[in-house]
């Protein structure tokens, strides 16, 4: 297949393509879906709304041919969907994709991840952000416990999956579980990645004061074991990784979204689960790929619209957010836009 690179105003090539399949989720979590916000009466989106198995494959095609090679599959919850591992195998047959991996609660993982695995799935990134009971029910707004995410994660290494965990760390609220957390996924040799608390959304009341950074984090966990700093695995790596040196060869990384931005290799894009393309996390408004798929737009003129996006992008919020123009933004959120 001939592809073609495209790049953005800031000369970033598109690479990643991050969708959304499902809006919904079976958890709460208040950095995301607070449920006072996502009640029983929030407004989801219709079956019909969102874009089908079809749709997804022809828009992934798409963006192949314009150079992207990893595909994540995120949500709300992505495992929410029915037959999700029949999507990842078609996905995995497109030309060019290299990696697909899938961000999830792991709730559903010990009876999916064996056929996602199948289907061809590589990796799946885990959201866990307390072991005790008590913080994890306050964080994710349910009363599963930890073990159930633990099962997922035990499911998913004995499906052969590869398993990061994400911790978003919120002052005040689980501080306390750095120490415990890391020492977990050291004990469980999967690596983990701290996340500092971001202004996703418009709902999860987000404070500066609220954010643990990456440097306290880093001298927190070296508390364990001296920390050395790894080589860039790929180019706009989101996570900056380390290994503890006591001979484990574990990893750990910090994803420092705030406090050390990473616009400048951002070469992540955003589709919906209702088929609009967002070209940042923290975009006010995306373009409507799904009318033109459902009003039988060629692959050439599809693949030609996403590159025009493409081309006139210059989104860097992260690191514009303390301008006031910045603070203004109505921004979609993280559930919607995708994780
Ligand atoms: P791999 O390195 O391939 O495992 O992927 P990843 O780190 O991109 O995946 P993951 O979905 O686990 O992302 C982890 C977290 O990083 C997300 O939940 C966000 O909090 C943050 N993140 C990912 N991409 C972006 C981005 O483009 N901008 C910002 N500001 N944060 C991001
Ligand atoms: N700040 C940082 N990370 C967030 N995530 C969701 N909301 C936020 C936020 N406000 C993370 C989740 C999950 C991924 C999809 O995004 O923990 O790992
Ligand atoms: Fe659901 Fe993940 Fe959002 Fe938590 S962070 S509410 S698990 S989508
Ligand atoms: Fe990319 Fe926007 Fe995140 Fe910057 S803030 S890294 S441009 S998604």
């Amino acid at each position: 297949m001939a592809r073609s690179e495209v790049h953005d105003q800031l000369d970033r090539p598109l690479k990643d393509l991050r969708i959304s399949i499902m809006d919904r989720c079976n958890f709460r979590c208040t950095y995301c879906m607070p449920k006072e916000v996502f009640g029983p009466d929030y407004a989801f989106m219709d079956s019909e709304e969102l874009l089908s198995f079809d749709e997804i494959v022809e828009l992934a095609t798409a963006f192949a041919h314009l150079g992207v090679n990893k595909l994540r599959i995120t949500g709300g919850e992505p495992l929410l969907r029915k037959d999700v591992a029949q999507l990842i195998h078609r996905l995995d047959g497109i030309d060019g994709i290299e990696d697909i991996a899938l961000t999830t609660n792991a709730v559903m993982l010990p009876r999916l991840a064996q056929p996602l695995k199948e289907a061809g799935l590589r990796r799946v990134n885990i959201s866990f952000d307390a072991l005790s009971v008590a913080t994890f029910q306050q964080m994710s707004g349910r009363k599963t416990k930890p073990e159930a995410v633990i099962r997922g994660i035990q499911a998913a290494k004995e499906a052969g999956l590869g398993v990061k965990v994400n911790m978003v760390v919120q002052r005040g609220v689980n501080e306390h579980e750095v120490i415990p957390m890391a020492q977990f996924c050291k004990d469980e040799r999967v690596t983990l990645r701290f996340i500092e608390f971001m202004d996703v959304g418009q709902t999860n009341g987000w404070d500066f004061s609220q954010v643990v950074s990456k440097k306290e984090l880093y001298e927190r966990v070296s508390t364990i074991a001296p920390l050395r700093a790894q080589e860039e695995d790929y180019f706009g790596e989101v996570a900056s990784r380390y290994a503890y040196e006591d001979g484990s060869n574990v990893e750990v990384g910090f994803i420092s979204s705030v406090t050390e931005t990473f616009c400048g290799t951002c070469t992540r894009a955003r589709l919906s689960a209702d088929g609009k393309l967002f070209t940042c996390l923290f975009s006010e408004r995306g373009t409507d790929l799904k009318s033109d798929v459902r009003n039988g737009m060629s692959a050439t003129q599809l693949r030609e619209r996403i590159r025009s996006i493409w081309n006139l992008r210059a989104d860097r919020y992260s690191e514009l957010r303390t301008n006031e123009s910045a603070k203004q933004r109505k921004k979609i959120e993280m559930s919607y836009i995708g994780g």
